[in-house]
């Protein structure tokens, strides 16, 4: 978070409320970006949650005694709990459990959390983590739109690797991103979607998006990988997400924060990426391609670290292909009735225009957005770009040169294009 942005923050006064899920650890760091941002912050804890995080860790954090009980004699006679929900003018719930958000939505007011949520009519975000049948469950959706059209802003959940084993959506989103989230302007808008002011032309649309680089395990030390440090993908997240989509985001390793509103799933291998790809595109809008995908992988990953063997000048490693992800994601397209529409990616560093054409081709693709990078400060690891966008769409084949200019903008170009294609495609 910029200087700039936690300067937005000061001296909020910041209600977090914490419920019982294995995530509360995360609470405490949460606390003290909350703490660094200038913010006031009293927790307030259920019951459940002290047996994951204890309320002394969060009072040394904040500085402030920390609220339990609703039938607390002491406490009441300190702030009672209407005075509580007066001062906070955001209640923040991080995480909130499939039980509290069932509670809310209900309005109950059987302990000092949700009483609090009953009695103040501050701004109210919460965080959902859960297992992902759990949240998936029609209950807890029900639920999640109940509490939307209740005024409140629900950010996340994250999909990716679960304490419990699982994989897939109800992380609760990093505190990092939360903190981003909170300086949102526009609060309104429920399911963690992002909005920047202006018009959102991709509101209900599922983006999601592959980005950053792939990693192939050669050995338990060693990896084959690429350049890519998956800025113009996170670009197009942003973009997709102040557009008004859901944005689902597959990132290789990078070192990127999570752009505000996207629910991100970290993967490592092109079998990682591919497999997320396929479980998330079911049921998306809009796919695109922008990762780096390592098109091969070595075919047998060694148990133990490759040694140097003395007397032998080369090593032979065999490599097997790797699955290509956007050209099995349109296949997927053909079969299901045309959607998602599938855009994707050439890096090229000659003949440009011929070989994005081919690849449009080849995977069967909607659209292209080719660069060429063999020009210095733009594309791989730049914050600049240019490319040339390729399409076919209901009115046929069309093109556009894109000048160079920050990946911000491009994205925001191409995701408009995209929907400019989704409005006018034939039907596959
Ligand atoms: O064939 P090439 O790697 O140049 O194609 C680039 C496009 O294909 C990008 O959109 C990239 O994300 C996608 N791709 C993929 N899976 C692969 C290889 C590439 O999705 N295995």
């Amino acid at each position: 978070m910029t200087t700039q942005s936690a300067h937005r923050l000061a001296g909020r006064r910041i209600l977090l409320g914490i419920s019982a899920g294995i995530a509360a650890y995360k609470s405490a760091q949460l606390a003290r970006l909350l703490k660094q941002s200038g913010c006031e912050v009293r927790v307030v804890m259920t019951e459940g949650a002290q047996a994951f995080i204890t309320p002394l860790t969060l009072q040394a954090l904040t500085g402030e005694p920390v609220r339990t009980s609703l039938l607390d004699p002491e406490a009441e006679a300190g702030m009672g709990h209407i005075e509580l929900a007066r001062w906070a003018e955001t209640i923040l719930i991080a995480p909130a459990t499939a039980d509290l958000m069932a509670r809310l939505a209900q309005g109950m007011a059987d302990d000092l959390l949700t009483t609090l949520c009953l009695a103040s009519d501050a701004e109210k975000m919460m965080a959902p983590a859960m297992n992902q049948a759990m949240w998936r469950h029609v209950a807890t959706q029900r639920n999640v739109e109940r509490l939307a059209q209740d005024g409140w802003r629900l950010l996340g959940p994250a999909s990716g690797d679960q304490a419990c084993g699982d994989v897939g959506p109800g992380r609760m989103l990093e505190p990092e991103a939360i903190m981003a989230e909170l300086i949102l302007p526009n609060r309104e808008i429920a399911h963690g979607q992002a909005a920047l002011g202006g018009e959102m032309p991709a509101r209900g649309l599922h983006v999601v998006i592959t980005a950053g680089p792939t990693r192939e395990p050669l050995d338990p030390v060693r990896y084959l990988s690429n350049h890519s440090s998956g800025k113009m993908g996170f670009a197009l997240a942003a973009a997709a997400a102040e557009l008004g989509a859901r944005v689902s985001l597959i990132s290789g390793p990078v070192i990127l924060p999570t752009p505000a509103g996207v629910e991100r799933t970290d993967v490592e291998t092109a079998r990682q990426m591919h497999e997320a790809s396929r479980l998330l595109a079911a049921d998306c809008d809009i796919f695109i391609g922008c990762a780096a995908v390592a098109d091969y992988r070595a075919e047998a990953v060694a148990e133990h670290k490759i040694k140097k063997t003395e007397g032998e000048e080369a090593l032979s490693l065999r490599l097997i292909k790797n699955p290509d992800i956007i050209a099995d994601i349109a296949k997927l397209r053909d079969t299901s009735g045309g959607r998602p529409l599938v855009v994707g990616f050439a890096a090229e560093t000659r003949e440009l225009e011929t070989y994005a054409r081919d690849k449009l081709e080849r995977k069967r693709l909607d659209m292209i957005v080719a660069n060429d990078v063999s020009t210095a400060g733009l594309g791989f690891g730049a914050d600049d770009n240019a490319a040339l966008l390729l399409w076919r769409d209901g009115e046929g084949e069309g093109g556009a040169s894109l000048p160079p200019q920050p990946k911000s903008e491009l994205a925001r170009a191409v995701i408009e294009r995209a929907l400019g294609c989704l409005t006018s495609r034939p039907v596959h």
